[in-house]
């Protein structure tokens, strides 16, 4: 069995907490007020509610182990529950944007009371493994908020958002994609660690592979710019039905916060209104394109064992790691995540040493990866905590892997992420496998 050789959020649980609260303060700390209430489109959220929501998720785990528990208030629980039916009938989400009270001092106010209640109640009781286990989980669902709430400025401000850390963005120059042949056969799919791991990596089951290979590097720009050029975008043959009728409607032509400017490719993001940079992995793809794109190059998506395998299965000493490059947590030399503070992808061949056993480079952080594989539980699942991952297990699919986005104490070869097939204002890419 691995476990995690450094530090572990088991280790301690207020320190954890205090850190990832701080984290959370410092995304939104250059923000104008003005920023925090917009919502610019009904699948974001505007930066005020990201706020509240991590701490409302707080009180009702306070609530979980203080029988007495009082909440801080009726009508913030209420605009504040994302989803959850069991704790009331939510807020619509497409509307949290029309909300103007609790104000944004109300609502920093409340995410420090709560913060303050926490720690209160961590240094004050001696959780057991299940109290443990449970705030952990809302240490890693504030994790989940704080990549939202990059892909949220993403949309809301790109370059106009000032991080308050900011690293170059490496380069390495033009590298040749490549295809890794993996020998098939049982495979155990799942998480195999003893640290926090969400429900939906559990339990570890044996899956059969066929021999396949997959590709060394995710799909970059340079390479989907082909598919572009190659009219694909304007031809039926390359698209699943339902693909081709979201394509048309909404006039796709390209990746998201793309546009075409005097004969060139531009992205407006994070870094600015730029060329698109060849080397740097495609970003803002849905899964009708990233599917589109492997059937254009003749290969497919990888299913999510395939991913797996590829990333942590050392095969000479026959044993599984956390991470492509073992068990250590990830590290400012290995992969592109949120605290590497690029605000961009790393173009491909930048992280050498956190390539895995079998040679395949950024399966951890700066994109996600799309896999063909049905966001559903595996077989024996039990739930961890009801409504938090169990209640979608319905047309998504399953990304793999992280991004630039990620905080680096989220991210694990098992972790599943899941959005809808249509989706692409996250940061998700492309990795292409196919049968030997
Ligand atoms: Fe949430």
């Amino acid at each position: 069995m691995a476990t995690l050789s450094k530090e572990t959020l088991s280790g301690n649980l207020v320190k954890q907490f205090k850190k990832t609260r701080a984290q959370t303060l410092e995304l939104v700390k250059t923000l104008e007020k003005d920023d925090y209430v917009v919502q610019t489109a009904p699948y974001m959220s505007p930066p005020k509610w990201h706020i509240g929501h991590v701490s409302w998720l707080f009180e009702i785990l306070l609530s979980k182990a203080l029988s007495n528990y009082e909440f801080y208030s009726e009508e913030f629980s209420k605009y504040l529950n994302s989803y959850y039916h069991q704790f009331g009938e939510p807020h619509e989400k497409a509307k949290r944007g029309i909300i103007s009270r609790p104000t944004v001092d109300e609502a920093l106010e409340y995410f420090n009371t709560i913060s303050d209640r926490v720690i209160n109640f961590l240094e004050n009781n001696s959780p057991n493994k299940e109290v443990s286990t449970l705030f952990t989980m809302g240490i890693n669902h504030e994790y989940q908020h704080q990549e939202l709430l990059v892909y949220d400025l993403q949309h809301l401000l790109a370059d106009g958002y000032r991080p308050v850390q900011k690293n170059p963005q490496p380069t390495t120059g033009s590298m040749e994609q490549k295809s890794i042949k993996i020998e098939g056969g049982l495979y155990n799919l799942g998480y195999s660690g003893s640290d926090f791991c969400y429900d939906i990596e559990l339990p570890e089951h044996r899956v059969y592979l066929n021999n396949y290979k997959i590709d060394a590097f995710p799909v970059t720009n340079q390479e989907y710019v082909k598919f572009i050029e190659d009219g694909c975008y304007q031809d039926y043959k390359y698209w699943l039905s339902d693909g081709w009728d979201v394509v048309k409607a909404n006039k796709w032509e390209a990746p998201m916060y793309w546009e075409k400017e005097n004969g060139k490719w531009i992205i407006h993001d994070f870094l600015g209104k730029r060329n698109i940079n060849p080397n740097e992995p495609v970003c803002h793809v849905s899964f009708y394109e990233a599917d589109a794109y492997s059937k254009w190059t003749g290969k497919r998506l990888p299913t999510e064992a395939e991913w797996e395998k590829a990333a942590c299965w050392n095969k000479e000493k026959q044993t599984k790691t956390i991470f492509p490059w073992g068990n250590e947590l990830p590290i400012e030399n290995k992969a592109n995540l949120l605290e590497s503070y690029i605000w961009a992808c790393s173009e491909i061949g930048s992280y050498p040493e956190g390539k895995s056993h079998y040679g395949c480079h950024q399966m951890i952080g700066d994109v996600w990866e799309w896999t063909c594989s049905e966001f559903t539980g595996y077989p024996g699942f039990k739930t961890g905590f009801s409504e938090y991952n169990d209640k979608w297990f319905s047309n998504q699919k399953v990304l793999r892997g992280g991004s630039f986005g990620t905080p680096k104490l989220s991210i694990r070869s098992s972790y599943r992420n899941f959005f809808r097939l249509d989706e692409r204002w996250m940061l998700s890419g492309i990795r292409c496998a196919e049968r030997v």
